[in-house]
C-alpha cells in the first residue's frame, strides 16, 4: 500500500489553520441565536486537533466555518495564508459527517469514485483503489451501502474524504451513530489511517476518550454560545496506548474535569 503523506498547499508553510476572534450567530438580532463566540484557535499542519464540547454548544457551526461552508458574523479565518472558501474550491478539504450520505444505487467502489465526477474530473482509478486498501474495503468495495454494515459506510466515506488527497480533514462526529465496539475499532482504523497520510485533521467528538485517542491536542468548549475552556496537550506516543493506560487515563480526566467545570 502507497500512502501519500498529505502535503501543504505550496508555498504556505507550516501556518496551517488560523481562526482569529470567531463568532456566529444565526438569525436577525433580536431572536439571534449565538452558537460561537470569540473562538480563536491554530492548527499546525499535519496536526490532529480534536474539538469536544457539549452537545448543541457550536462545534459544528465552527466546524462549517473552517469548512467554508459557514460565514462568520465576526472574525477571520485561513488556511495557509488563504481562505477556507479558496481551498474548498479546490477539492483540498475532505469532511466526514454522522451520516455518510452514500448513494445507494452505487458501489461502496463508485461512491468514492463519485467525489471525481462531482470535481468535474476523470475518476483516478489508481487512487481510488489506494484509498480503498487504506481504509480496508478493498475485497467489498463492489457492496452497494445497504449491503454494508454501518462501520463499512463510515470507511467509505473517510475514503471519500480522502481520495483526493485533501490538505484538510474534517470530522463531525463521523462515528457517532456507531455501536461501542465498531467505533472503537474504528477509531484504531482512523489513527492507523492518519499515521500514513498524515493531513492536517479537526476531529469533533462527544467522546473524551476518542479525542484522547485520536488526537495531538483537544480543545474543550462551553456551553453556547461556544468559547474555548482548555486546551489540553495529549502527552502519548503514537501508536496509542490501550485505554487501561494511566497517562492515558490522567488526560482523559483533565478533559472532563474542564467539561464539568
Ligand atoms: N442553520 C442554522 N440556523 C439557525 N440556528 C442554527 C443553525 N445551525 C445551528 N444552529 C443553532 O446553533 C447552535 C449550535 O449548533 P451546532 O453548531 O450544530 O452545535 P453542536 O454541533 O455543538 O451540537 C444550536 O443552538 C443550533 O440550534
Ligand atoms: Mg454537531
Amino acid at each position: 500500500m502507497t500512502a501519500r503523506k498529505a502535503s501543504a498547499p505550496s508555498g504556505e508553510g507550516e501556518a496551517g489553520i488560523h481562526g482569529q476572534a470567531l463568532s456566529k450567530s444565526y438569525g436577525s438580532a433580536r431572536r439571534a441565536v449565538h452558537a460561537v463566540r470569540d473562538v480563536s484557535l491554530k492548527v499546525r499542519s499535519s496536526e490532529f486537533l480534536a474539538i469536544i464540547g457539549p452537545s448543541g454548544c457550536g462545534k459544528t457551526t465552527l466546524l462549517r466555518m473552517v469548512a467554508g461552508l459557514e460565514t462568520p458574523t465576526s472574525g477571520t479565518i485561513s488556511c495557509w495564508g488563504r481562505s477556507p472558501a479558496e481551498l474548498a474550491r479546490e477539492h483540498r478539504i475532505g469532511m466526514v459527517f454522522q451520516d455518510p450520505a452514500l448513494l445507494p444505487w452505487a458501489s461502496l467502489r463508485r461512491n468514492v469514485e463519485f467525489v471525481y465526477r462531482a470535481a468535474g474530473r476523470r475518476p483516478d482509478h489508481e487512487r481510488v483503489h489506494e484509498a480503498l486498501d487504506l481504509v480496508g474495503l478493498t475485497s467489498l468495495a463492489h457492496l452497494r451501502p445497504h449491503e454494508a454494515s454501518g462501520g463499512m459506510r463510515q470507511r467509505t466515506a473517510l475514503a471519500r474524504a480522502l481520495v483526493m488527497e485533501p490538505s484538510l480533514l474534517l470530522l463531525d462526529e463521523p462515528f457517532g451513530a456507531l455501536d461501542a465496539i465498531t467505533r472503537r475499532r474504528l477509531n484504531g482504523e482512523l489513527e492507523r489511517v492518519w499515521t500514513a497520510v498524515r493531513p492536517t485533521t479537526v476531529l469533533i467528538t462527544h467522546s473524551v476518550e476518542e479525542a484522547v485517542m485520536l488526537a495531538d491536542r483537544v480543545v474543550v468548549m462551553s456551553d453556547r454560545p461556544a468559547t474555548i475552556l482548555r486546551e489540553v496537550t495529549v502527552p502519548l506516543a503514537r501508536p496509542r496506548p490501550t485505554v487501561l493506560d494511566e497517562t492515558f487515563r490522567d488526560t482523559v480526566r483533565e478533559c472532563m474535569e474542564a467539561l464539568d467545570a
